[in-house]
């Protein structure tokens, strides 16, 4: 499995809580079937950046549910998600991966953020205007997903986030919340939360899905990660192209297959696919052949880990659960010090 020469980590010289060390943490959508805009988008990146730094990935089941209210489809998805990343190279000893539900004191923190949100801000998310836009009504879940997202990363004390350029705005309303924690709560010189920085991934805007449009599951146009076989064949072959005729030279640039291509070939690969494409007398069946040979090599290994950890389901729920250890270990001392800054004190203890 090649790894992504893009997934450098930026410094983080501007936290003011932890100015030395770099913790990771994203979430990953259970919300469907993952395909290759996902993995181009931000897996491939995640796998990547995971044995660099400590690390935490979890797996947003209570986010899924601002837009997913099917009990199995969720549970199914949620385990599909750690089976696809153990499959794809993620290392559990590396780097900690869980449910976000098995730590149950983000929605804690969530809380205590709200608090500290004008719902203005809130308004102004892209996801909730956007349903706004298209005449919804969105549930309180999306109007309050982006404090859920700020309580996610910073209950891990999070500095880098590797997300989508999407997610840029979700980063800057973490740090705007961060900073009013630590201004409200916390001495100047003693502040709780870094404020953390957003890495931002691979534009992946520009892989096209089988209909020529931006890769999504809401589109139908995805190829999967683990299609193999007729299934990948047919959607490969289905792709859809120009009919320019077979003779004709065409520009590899204009086109959906070769868009595909440049993600699996290497540069010298490339070039020489352009050339034939622009020397005319190869036609997009050609080409459409080739890629489906890049992308059932690629993952090739993958698909045979994934077939092994599907009969050991027990084994996937087993790094979960570890995970999730690791990660309360974190954020119960941090939830500690958030009650105790901010004066819910317990009689419990
Ligand atoms: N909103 C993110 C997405 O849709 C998922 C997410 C939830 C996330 N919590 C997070 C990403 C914390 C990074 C950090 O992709």
């Amino acid at each position: 499995m090649p790894e992504s020469q893009h997934a450098t980590a930026s410094s983080t010289a501007a936290n003011p809580a932890s100015p030395t060390e770099t913790v990771v943490v994203s979430g990953i959508q259970p919300s469907g079937t993952l395909h290759l805009g996902n993995y181009f988008g931000a897996i491939r990146q995640h796998i990547a950046l995971h044995r660099r730094h400590e690390a935490y990935f979890f797996i947003v089941n209570y986010h899924a549910l601002t837009s997913l209210q099917d009990a199995d489809a969720l549970a199914r998805y949620t385990l599909d998600v750690a089976t696809t990343y153990l499959a794809l190279g993620f290392d559990p000893d590396e780097a900690h991966l869980f449910i976000q539900s098995d730590v149950p004191e983000v929605t804690e923190l969530a809380w205590i953020f709200y608090n500290l949100t004008p719902v203005s801000h809130l308004e102004k998310g892209v996801s909730y205007k956007d349903k706004v836009a298209q005449g919804l009504s969105p549930n309180a879940g999306l109007l309050n997903y982006p404090v859920l997202q700020a309580a996610d990363i910073l209950i891990y004390g999070g500095t880098l986030v590797p997300v989508g350029a999407d997610q840029k705005q979700h980063i800057e309303m973490t740090r705007d919340t961060a900073g009013r924690f630590n201004h409200t709560y916390c001495p100047d010189d003693d502040p709780l939360f870094p404020l953390p920085e957003p890495h931002i991934l691979d534009d992946v805007s520009v892989i096209p899905g089988v209909d020529g449009r931006k890769m999504s599951k809401s589109y139908g146009n995805t190829i999967g990660l683990f299609d193999e076989g007729k299934m990948l064949k047919k959607k490969v072959m289905g792709i859809v192209t120009d009919s320019t005729p077979l003779d004709a030279p065409k520009d590899p640039e204009q086109d959906n297959v070769f868009a595909l291509i440049k993600l699996f070939a290497s540069e010298e690969k490339q070039a020489e696919i352009a050339a034939a494409y622009r020397a005319g007398g190869y036609g997009y069946g050609h080409a459409k052949k080739e890629l489906l040979g890049m992308i059932d090599a690629y993952f090739a290994e993958a698909r045979e880990r994934r077939h092994k950890l599907e009969e050991r389901p027990d084994y996937v729920r087993d790094v979960l659960r570890e995970g999730a250890k690791a990660a309360r270990a974190q954020a119960e001392p941090m939830m500690d010090r958030v009650r105790a800054a901010t004066g819910l004190i317990s009689a419990r203890r």
